[in-house]
């Protein structure tokens, strides 16, 4: 648990990247996400969203070339996008996660809007795209209006970190 998404974003981008270090969110976005960013003295990168046949996608060619002209350490995903609404779909998730996979970039995806989404469309959380895509921020505070009770979920997949870490044993609380 943790008292709020943003704060756990910039703990996030302290704890695993580091000074100068790159990090990417895709603009127009909420805008915290640069401040936990720069708060920390690493750099923003953006992968800006393309306005296409009334709704936002996101350019994978793009993404992939900023990634990898920066050496982009983390990626912010904001699933759905905050403030254009988007309901990212499994398909675009996958690729999101496979290109941050290839380069070795760690993806924090904030779910808070995850109860907001029009009919037609479902909200698919990031981390259960793929058993190993990682981290997810979630909270009830925009469902219930609970903001001022502080109660946002960091769910971390610790056995990915423990593989990736070659660690053999998993650590005693
Ligand atoms: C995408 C997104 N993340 C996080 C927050 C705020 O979360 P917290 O108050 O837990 O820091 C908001 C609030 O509008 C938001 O839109």
């Amino acid at each position: 648990m943790t008292s709020g998404v943003v704060g756990a974003l910039k703990l996030a981008v302290k704890a695993f990247t580091k000074k100068d270090d790159y990090v990417m969110i895709m603009k127009p976005v909420y805008y915290p996400f640069d401040a936990s960013i720069q708060v920390n003295g690493r750099q923003i990168v953006e992968c800006p969203l393309v306005f296409k046949d009334n709704h936002y996608e996101c350019d994978f060619d793009v993404f992939e070339k900023q990634i990898i002209d920066h050496d982009v350490k983390m990626f912010i995903l904001c699933n759905p996008h905050n403030p254009i609404g988007k309901v990212w779909t499994k398909d675009e998730l996958y690729q999101i996660g496979t290109i941050c996979q290839r380069h070795h970039v760690i993806v924090i995806s904030d779910e808070i809007h995850m109860d907001f989404i029009y009919s037609g469309h479902q909200h698919v959380s990031f981390c259960n795209v793929n058993p190993s895509f990682g981290d997810i921020c979630t909270a009830p505070l925009k469902t219930f209006n609970l903001a001022a009770l502080q109660t946002p979920n960091i769910i971390i997949k610790m056995k990915l970190y423990v593989k990736n870490l070659n660690i053999k044993k998993m650590p005693q609380e």
